[in-house]
Parts: C-alpha cells; structure tokens; sequence
C-alpha cells in the first residue's frame, strides 16, 4: 500500500483529498479539547497536502454520543495551521463548503457519528462521504479497528493511500511485534478479560513481561490477596500465567483509604477499606534493571489511576525508557492516559521513542498484526 507521500506533489495540486483523521481527543469541563497530542501527530499529513496545493477535507468522530461536536478540535488546530470548520456533514452548507475550496485549503466537517451509517459502516453514506474527493487518506490509525463507514468503506469508491502518521505507527507496531532482544513488554489498563489474549502474546514474543495498572489487582486477587475495594476484573490471570518465570507483577502498591490519604504497603496487606490506584517505589526498582538492559520496550496502560492524580510512577517509568532510549534501546508507547502522564512529566517526548496515537488499535494490531481499516487500504 502506498503512502500519500509516494505520490509525485504535481498529481495532488488541486485535488480534493480526503484525509480521515482520528481527532478523537478528550475534553475538559469548559468544553475545550484538554489534550491535543493526536491533533499534533495528525497534523503532518494535512500540512503535507495542504503544501502540495491539495483540497484537504479532514474528516473525524469524536467522542460515543452522536451530539458531539468537533468545533472544540477546530479551535484547537488554530494552534497547528489555518483551517476552516463547517458544523455540517453532507448538507447544503458542507456540500457548498467543498465547492468553494481552492488548493492549500482546509476544510473540518462536523463528526460523523451524527448520522448512524457511519457506525453502521453504511455504504450508501460512505458512497456520500467519498463524492467530496478524489482521493482518500487514511491516516486514522487510532480508529483503525473500527469497521466504520469512514474508514473501511470510503476507501472503496476512492483511490486510497496511507496518511504519513499512519505509516509511521505501522512501522512502529509492526516491530513491536517481533522485538529485538533483550525486550520488555508493560502493559496496564483494566478488563483483564479482554487482554488475555494479548498477555499471552506478548509473553510469548517478549523476554519479559510486566503487569500493571488495574490488571495487576487482578493478580493479586488471583493469588488469594485482599484487593479492598479496587477495580477487579471479571476474569482472572491463569495459574499458567502467572507461573510464567517472564511474567512480573508490582511487589509493592500505593493504597487510598478512606481518608483520602495515599500510603505505600505489600500488596498482601491491603485491607477492606483500601483502593489500590498505583504501584510504589520497590515494583520501580525491580523493573529498572530489566529497562535499562532491553533493545525493545513497549508500554501501553499507565501504572496508577491517571484521572485522580497518580501519576509519579508511570512518570518515573518514563524516565528510565528516556534513559533507555539515549542509549540506543528502541521503545514504543501508547494509551491515551500513558502518553496524557507522559505530556505533564515535562519529558520531552522526542526522547522516549514512538509514541502512538492508538488506544485500543495499538492493543488490537499488537495481537493481530492489522486492523479492518488497514485491511481495507490493502
Ligand atoms: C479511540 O479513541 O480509541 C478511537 O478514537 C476510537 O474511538 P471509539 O472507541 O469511540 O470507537
């Protein structure tokens, strides 16, 4: 499959080109897009058409009600480049928004999850979507393994291509799927249910593999420990997992109690009325030595609950991969919330490897090596 930079600049000069952007991003309570790092890493293969003269009509979902609108990521890309947002999607006012473009400009139509086809992947609205163009991008690997109308049906009414981004976390995950060695593999998040397939994976294809976030309180229960009152999952890790001599679990936890307060224990000492919500310091000396000695780290999944605060330790993680990195190691991190603790580290994140833009499609495309709108561009 071509990326749309292999397309000599003289063929795009005025084309109408669709780019499918995954500018999903959170929101804070003014509204306002809280963390931009998918619009930066998205913003590469706009400005790249847009310099080749290209018509560039950018379409993007954001959040799961279909209310959502986009017009927070349009105030937030002022910040990128010059772009023009149209509150509409195939109405009189998107249709003669399109119309009126000239080469080098941008046009953000409205999320297409305000008409139900686009979830439905809808040929008839996909059919809609790809009249606005001449080509279409795909550079929405965050939404990849969505078999959306966007992403897995525009592509069939179109000549189709790869944006750069979504080259790039190709390259980058597909080596994270046979990583050179030593390697070390974190993951966090929850559900254990749904990554038991990738836990087994990565065990097989890692040297070692660290369990974190709330998945490890699933290890700790599994084990007989008392988990207080902390997210479990409704499945458990296998004896056969946890047996693994390359599976590694936190030896220590960071525990809320009622009041509020945060204190450092052994995980088998929590007690009724304790909230695990981080790992501690001695869990970031065990794994140290196995970050510093890797050629191949891959994260994805924060250690500690991001959304109250806890974020010292994925931090601290951060730090030894920077380290790792200056010396040559090769790492791949992703997860809105890894990457969203990384951003308030201050480190500065060219320094850390690849940083991915995927949440579930990174996890999905580590287990399976595609994704249905990688699938569709193949
Ligand atoms: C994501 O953030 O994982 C993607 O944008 C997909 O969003 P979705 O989970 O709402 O389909």
């Amino acid at each position: 499959m071509k990326c749309i930079d292999e397309v000599p600049a003289g063929e795009l000069y005025g084309k109408r080109v669709i780019v499918r952007a995954d500018f999903n991003v959170p929101l804070d309570n003014s509204g306002k897009a809280s963390d931009i790092f998918r619009l930066r890493k998205g913003w590469a293969t706009i400005e790249f058409l847009a310099k080749a003269g290209a018509k560039v009509i950018v379409l993007s979902h954001i959040g799961r009600d279909p209310e959502e609108s986009l017009a927070p990521v349009a105030e937030a890309l002022k910040q990128l480049g010059k772009v023009v947002y149209v509150p509409d999607l195939l109405g009189v006012m998107a249709q003669t928004a399109v119309r009126a473009m000239t080469g080098g400009e941008v046009l953000l139509l409205e999320n297409l999850r305000r008409d139900p086809r686009e979830t439905e992947n809808g040929e008839d609205f996909a059919k809609e979507l790809a009249a606005y163009g001449e080509l279409y991008v795909d550079d929405a690997f965050a939404a990849a393994h969505r078999a959306h109308a966007s992403i897995v049906g525009i592509p069939k009414f179109l000549p189709h291509y790869y944006g750069l981004l979504m080259r790039d976390e190709v390259r980058a995950l597909s080596a994270a799927r046979t990583p050179q060695a030593p390697s070390f593999a974190i993951l966090g998040g929850a559900k254990f249910e749904t990554k038991a397939p990738l836990v087994r994976s990565l065990l097989a294809t890692y040297d070692h593999f660290f369990i974190t976030g709330a998945l490890a309180n699933d290890v700790y229960k599994a084990k007989g420990f008392p988990v207080g009152i902390s997210v479990v999952s409704k499945e458990l890790p296998s004896a056969e997992v946890l047996a693994d001599p390359k599976f590694l679990a936190p030896i220590d936890v960071t525990v809320e109690q009622s009041d509020k307060q945060a204190r450092v224990k052994k995980p088998e000492a929590v007690s009724g009325d304790e909230k695990i919500v981080d790992i501690g310091p001695d869990t970031v000396a065990l794994i140290a030595p196995y970050i510093e000695q890797a050629n191949f780290i891959l994260w994805n999944g924060p250690t500690g609950l991001y959304e109250d605060g806890y974020t010292h330790y994925t931090q601290a993680i951060a730090e030894l991969i920077e380290h790792a990195v200056a010396r040559g190691a090769k790492a791949v991190i992703g997860g809105g919330d890894t990457i969203a603790s990384i951003e308030e580290s201050g480190i500065d994140e060219s320094k850390l490897g690849f940083l991915s833009t995927g949440g579930g499609a990174m996890l999905e495309f580590l287990l399976q090596g595609t994704l249905p709108g990688l699938d569709a561009l193949n």
